[in-house]
């Protein structure tokens, strides 16, 4: 793998605009269990039955139960090495901006600045019927909206059935159709419309990942590894 981090070093270091995608993968070394893999599911439920509007809509209590689940779980969870080194290589100009899938919110937590957070965030809520900010004491409390008093209150993440948020959409492809290098971490590349954004990619393609899981994809490097590690093993050449 060291050569692999050695061809990352030197593809970053001619890059002049690079970006970052990350999914669950980067998490879980946070001890955040990502979905597809190995140790994913949630109950051995798929995720896109249960973060979807049908079962917000149908089975409140269940989509309740899942949000507040991982929501507990995500309090006593902090960014993995991994996230910092992220953050320094932003700091040294060497990468631009991440456009992550992750909800937990601890790219930004390890001092990432430029974070387009594809999926939402899980630490802020509103009402879903009149979309009125909520507290996240009331999900917690299981209240109804204090506005429209539905039982309502849900995370701001996009459920499937839902388009992503516009401007994060935007801004990571403004990012990814000006940049030479594209570094794709800990990603299914299973959940559209993220998985098309390797292909509107002009430069170099990287695919950091512990199963080569992406298929029908060509990436110039592939580095199969844990994210945290490939990134310690980088920052060591930097
Ligand atoms: N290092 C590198 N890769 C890892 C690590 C790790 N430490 N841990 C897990 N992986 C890999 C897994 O092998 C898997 O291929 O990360 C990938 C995670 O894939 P998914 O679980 O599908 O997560 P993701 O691609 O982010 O899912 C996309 O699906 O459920 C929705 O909204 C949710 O944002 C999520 C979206």
């Amino acid at each position: 793998m060291e050569n692999k981090v050695r061809e990352l070093k030197d593809l970053m270091e001619k890059a002049r605009h690079v970006v970052v995608l990350t999914g669950a993968g980067m998490d879980t070394e946070s001890n955040i269990p990502d979905f597809r893999g190995k140790d994913g599911l949630w109950r051995n439920l798929d995720p896109r039955l249960l973060a979807s509007v049908d079962t917000f809509e149908e089975n409140y209590p269940l989509f309740r139960e899942f949000y507040a689940t991982r929501l507990k779980l995500l309090e006593t969870r902090q960014p993995h090495r991994g996230h910092y080194i992220l953050a320094e290589l932003e700091e040294k100009g060497l990468i631009q901006a991440i456009a992550t899938q992750n909800v937990s919110r601890l790219h930004h937590l390890a001092g990432s600045k430029h974070v387009y957070e594809l999926h939402g965030n899980i630490r802020t809520f509103r009402c879903h019927y009149c979309n009125e900010p909520a507290e996240p004491e009331e999900f917690f409390d299981n209240r109804n909206c204090s506005h429209c008093g539905q039982p309502g209150l849900r995370p701001n993440v996009t459920l499937f059935g839902e388009s992503l948020p516009t401007d994060a959409w935007n801004n990571t492809m403004t990012e990814v159709l000006q940049s030479d290098l594209l570094i794709v971490i800990g990603t299914s590349l299973e959940v559209s419309p993220v998985n098309q954004i390797p292909r509107f990619a002009k430069g170099k393609t990287v695919y950091i990942n512990d199963e080569i899981a992406a298929k029908g994809y060509h990436f110039d490097l592939v580095i199969q590894g844990k994210a945290k590690k490939v990134l310690e093993q980088l920052e060591q050449l930097i």
